[in-house]
């Protein structure tokens, strides 16, 4: 299969790869990179399980291709602490935001979008930020408690 030289910022990383140019951003962060947070669910774009941050833009990873990623920066799930302890993935935490955990990488890559960009937002505001995310199990009510208490926080002003 033909492959080009693929460079990119990961979680503040420049990092480079022999890749498929086609091949979906989402395989390139879990296989390639051991990124394995970021989910698959749909893989259609539909769930939101795959969100990332690609150039201050949250997109579906399993939409992009890896060549449109070349030159860019990418925020994935890792990136945002180290061993889970950044605000917003507190308060899913503290407000039982998650259960099943499929949906929550995604969840919180959203929120996270959200707060950095509207740190004091309305329940509407981040049901419509979550939209294009899906959850099975919580039924949704607690995931925007979480992101609300986490708006609520100190901590998020220094996001
Ligand atoms: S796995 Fe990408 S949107 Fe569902
Ligand atoms: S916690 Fe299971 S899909 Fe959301």
């Amino acid at each position: 299969m033909k492959t080009s030289r693929l460079s990119l910022t990961i979680n503040g990383a420049r990092r480079t790869i022999e890749t498929p140019p086609m091949k979906r951003l989402l395989d390139v962060l879990r296989e390639d990179f051991q990124l394995t947070g970021t989910k698959e669910g749909c893989g259609e774009g539909e769930c939101g399980a795959c969100s990332v941050i690609l150039d201050g833009v949250l997109v579906n990873s399993c939409l992009v291709p890896a060549l449109h990623a070349a030159g860019a920066n990418v925020r994935t799930i890792e990136g945002l602490s180290p061993g889970g302890s950044h605000p917003v993935q507190a308060a899913f935490a503290r407000c039982g935001g998650a259960q099943c955990g499929i949906c929550t990488p995604g969840m919180i890559m959203a929120s996270v979008h959200l707060l950095e960009r509207n740190p004091h937002p309305s329940r509407l505001e981040i049901q419509e930020a979550l939209a294009g995310n899906l959850c099975r199990c919580t039924g949704y009510q607690k995931i925007i408690d979480a992101v609300q208490a986490a708006s609520e926080g100190d901590e998020i002003a220094d996001l």
